[in-house]
């Protein structure tokens, strides 16, 4: 396949891996950039800057294909690791959650020279994103997994207007499962996608297999939001924790009062640990339509072909000889 994100990623199948907090490491990166897509290691709950160096080389042992490290900034300085992106000259740096001015004016004046990825959830950000000088951006939309934007736009309608506002190339993100997802998403104009929660359910990936088992049982509907009364809406699985932590935010619940469920100790005591009582899992919508754990090659292999039966499919209900006006 050829976009502009192929192109300005050096990639060949423009599906990109988000950050995925607690779960991006090496094997699961190295298996989506050599299966043609681009992975992304996670900076921000990598223990230190050098965990962030170790693993950047682990994934270079294994692969020389390109690959992204993501920055969801918040409370944590992550200076440190962006200097290591810089150092190791890391091919793509992506940035969420907050302002990029200040990460992306650092990368500048480090003469960071890879690709620059914002997130944004509104047309208003993305034009900004693309003011700033970023080389592309992902168009999240409510539908996905982690951290959304506040405005309550899906993914359909997010991706087109986004489009039509820059000029930069735009991946589509939120509620991209497969290869119905995919096709969609280049119908709406966007260039490649970026798949989260879908790549959780993998064999490569970290996650612990009760999570990944909760994933492919699923139905579309088991998602909920919480920390929307902090102004950071995430979406996670159902469950008892994501219970606890909407009913305090009912009750106008503060942030300390909140933090012993949102912590990232809670996160992974489900996530890594497979205790999903006890603890909460980041997953979108698409949730619903992930029915298996496949290795990642095997996914990309199949999301391929059914590209491909898709666009033929889709080619083959137009009639040919059809057109409007009197000669018919
Ligand atoms: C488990 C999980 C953890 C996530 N952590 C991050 C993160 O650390 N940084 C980030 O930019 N996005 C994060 N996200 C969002 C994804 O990168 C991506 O934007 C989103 O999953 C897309 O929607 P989808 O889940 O429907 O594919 C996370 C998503 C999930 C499911």
């Amino acid at each position: 396949m050829k976009t502009r994100v192929t192109e300005l990623l050096g990639i060949t199948f423009p599906v990109v891996q988000g950050g995925l907090a607690h779960l991006a490491h090496w094997e699961l990166c190295a298996a989506v950039s050599a299966a043609g897509g681009l992975g992304q290691l996670t900076a921000t709950t990598m223990e230190s800057a050098d965990a962030l160096r170790a693993e950047i080389r682990a994934f270079r042992a294994a692969t020389d294909r390109p690959f992204g490290v993501n920055f969801a900034l918040g409370r944590r300085d992550l200076s440190p690791l962006l200097d290591v992106a810089v150092d190791e000259a890391v091919p793509l740096v992506s940035v969420t959650g907050g302002d990029p001015a200040p990460v992306l004016e650092r990368l500048a004046r480090a003469g960071f020279r890879g690709r620059t990825l914002v997130l944004v959830a509104s047309v208003r950000q993305a034009i900004r994103a693309e003011r700033l000088g970023a080389d592309l951006v992902a168009a999240v939309g409510q539908e996905g997994g982690g951290h959304i934007g506040r405005n309550g736009v899906g993914t359909m309608v997010l991706v087109p207007a986004v489009v039509e506002a820059v000029s930069i190339p735009v991946l589509a993100s939120g509620g991209i499962a497969d290869a119905r997802g995919f096709v969609a998403a280049l119908a709406l104009g966007a260039e490649g996608v970026e798949m989260g929660t879908r790549f959780v359910a993998t064999v490569e990936c970290r996650a612990h297999a009760a999570y990944k088992k909760a994933l492919v049982e699923a139905g579309i509907e088991d998602t909920t939001l919480i920390e929307a009364s902090l102004g950071h809406p995430g979406r996670v699985l159902e469950g008892p924790i994501p219970r606890v932590i909407r009913d305090l935010e009912a009750q106008g619940a503060s942030f300390e009062e909140l933090w012993p469920f949102i912590r990232g100790e809670t996160n992974v005591e489900a996530a890594l640990l497979g205790n999903l009582e006890g603890g909460f899992v980041w997953a979108g919508q698409a949730a619903g339509l992930v029915r298996d754990v496949p290795t990642v090659a095997e996914f990309f292999a199949r999301l391929a072909t059914e590209a491909e039966q898709i666009t033929g499919r889709i080619g083959g209900v137009w009639e040919p000889a059809w057109r409007p006006g009197p000669e018919r």
